[in-house]
């Protein structure tokens, strides 16, 4: 037994499984001992180009100078206090207000679920209604009101899907979920449950079930829509905000949201999310006359906010983006023309810096289009490049990130790696 499958074995006689987070568990009992740049490696000293990076925060790469001295810096000096505020937090507000177009406020936490659970709380408390519409495909963390109808089966499609037991059906009941890029759905639902949606919440880019391009007459009739109705419109950008644009998705689509979410990529892998938006809804936090609720030990941590000042900072020439979208772009061609020349059904797609190969034909519009995936062969396929040193979560669906530390020697290595694997899997099934 190596050292990874030893540790692994060590940490599951404590923690439930050996991980901290359901999806961390993936038949392989793989520990990790190091982090840095575009590579990762296990306690075997086996090292790995790493695409999946923690599930997106890492963007710039692991262990990023620039950011660790940022934090080295603050860990001199200050710690966290619990009251009053810091410097680092009203720069960082301050930055954040600037580039996100709907950011009038922002309040820190650590998780973007934390986010997702407040930014669905306001809706609530300044609707004064209780139901919400999610869409199929979409996850926006673990709490009951969100944590389902993600990757469902196709029996379970256009019915609740929980993922967990032990969640309140009264909860679980006041959600209504619908198909992405279907306004008219949409629609229908606003009609039927009249007066009675809280808020609509949305990735603009669904990336949790790798990558479906929103139309963006749909965007903009949610937009219309949200605004006739009183519906409270919130943008969950913990994907992709800063990893598409400073500015998040929004900035692109030029479509403002009331509410946005952020987390992952905002701090380079150090715990950091945040809720922001309209100035009078925001104002319901903390403020003399506000009354709802927002409380956390660790939120706006120093460390974290410090992290996020030098990420941001990092990015604000343009040179990251830009050098992450053009590695996208080469590895999503790479992928087709491979794909393409050993005449496998393959569909390689994605935005900017984020990649994932289908083993379908396109359309992609929807979840249910994704059925269509052959996702043994997609989980197969993920597998054999792990053998090759190249880490791409082995799990139907999931996406895969680029980060400014990946080369074009690193894209080149991979696509050499994906020729063999996807040879093998070519020739197994002719
Ligand atoms: C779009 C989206 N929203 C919210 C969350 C929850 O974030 P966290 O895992 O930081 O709680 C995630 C996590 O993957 C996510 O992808």
């Amino acid at each position: 037994m190596g050292k990874s499958s030893e540790s692994f074995e060590r940490a599951k006689r404590y923690i439930p499984g050996g991980v901290n987070t359901s999806l961390r568990s993936f038949g392989y009992p793989l520990t990790f001992t190091r982090a840095q740049g575009s590579k990762i490696w296990d306690a075997d000293g086996k090292e790995y180009i790493d695409y999946h990076c923690a599930f997106g925060p890492i963007i710039l790469g692991h262990s990023h100078p620039t950011v660790n001295k940022r934090v080295f810096e603050t860990l001199e000096t200050l710690d966290i206090i619990g009251a009053g505020t810091t410097e680092q937090e009203a720069s960082l507000a301050e930055k954040i207000c600037h580039y996100i177009p709907s950011a009038k406020r922002v309040l820190f936490c650590n998780s973007g679920a934390e986010a997702t659970y407040s930014a669905l709380r306001l809706a609530r408390a300044v609707t004064g209604r209780n139901e919400l519409i999610k869409f199929q495909g979409c996850y926006h963390g673990w709490h009951d009101a969100v944590l389902m109808n993600v990757i469902s089966d196709a029996s379970k499609i256009g019915k609740k899907d929980p993922l967990s037991a032990g969640m309140l059906q009264e909860v679980v009941d006041k959600t209504h979920v619908v198909t992405f890029n279907s306004l008219e759905e949409v629609e229908k639902k606003v009609q039927e449950r009249k007066g009675k949606i809280a808020g609509i919440i949305l990735e603009p880019i669904p990336h949790n079930i790798g990558c479906v391009l929103p139309k963006q007459e749909f965007l903009q009739g949610l937009r219309d829509l949200t605004e006739r109705e009183g519906i409270v419109l919130i943008f969950d950008e913990v994907i992709t905000g800063f990893r598409h644009n400073l500015g998040g998705y929004q900035k692109i689509c030029g479509i403002t949201p009331d509410i946005t979410t952020l987390g992952k990529a905002i701090a380079n892998g150090y715990p950091l999310a945040a809720i922001c938006g309209r100035e009078d809804f925001m104002n319901r936090f903390n403020t003399a006359g506000g009354n709802v609720f927002f409380a956390g030990t660790f939120n706006a941590h120093p460390l974290s906010t410090s992290a996020a000042l030098a990420t941001i900072e990092e990015m604000e020439d343009g040179s990251v983006h830009e050098h992450i979208f053009s590695l996208g772009d080469m590895m999503r061609k790479g992928m087709q023309e491979l794909g393409d020349k050993l005449r496998l059904k393959t569909y390689a797609t994605g935005f900017g810096s984020i990649f994932v190969t289908y083993f379908m034909s396109p359309p992609v519009e929807n979840y249910t289009d994704l059925l269509k995936n052959d996702a043994d062969t997609f989980v197969k396929y993920r597998r054999k490049m792990i053998g090759k040193g190249i880490f791409m979560l082995p799990m139907n669906l999931k996406r895969n990130h680029i980060t400014a530390s990946h080369t074009k020697q690193d894209i080149q290595q991979t696509l050499e790696n994906a020729e063999r694997s996807l040879t093998e899997i070519a020739n197994q099934t002719r």
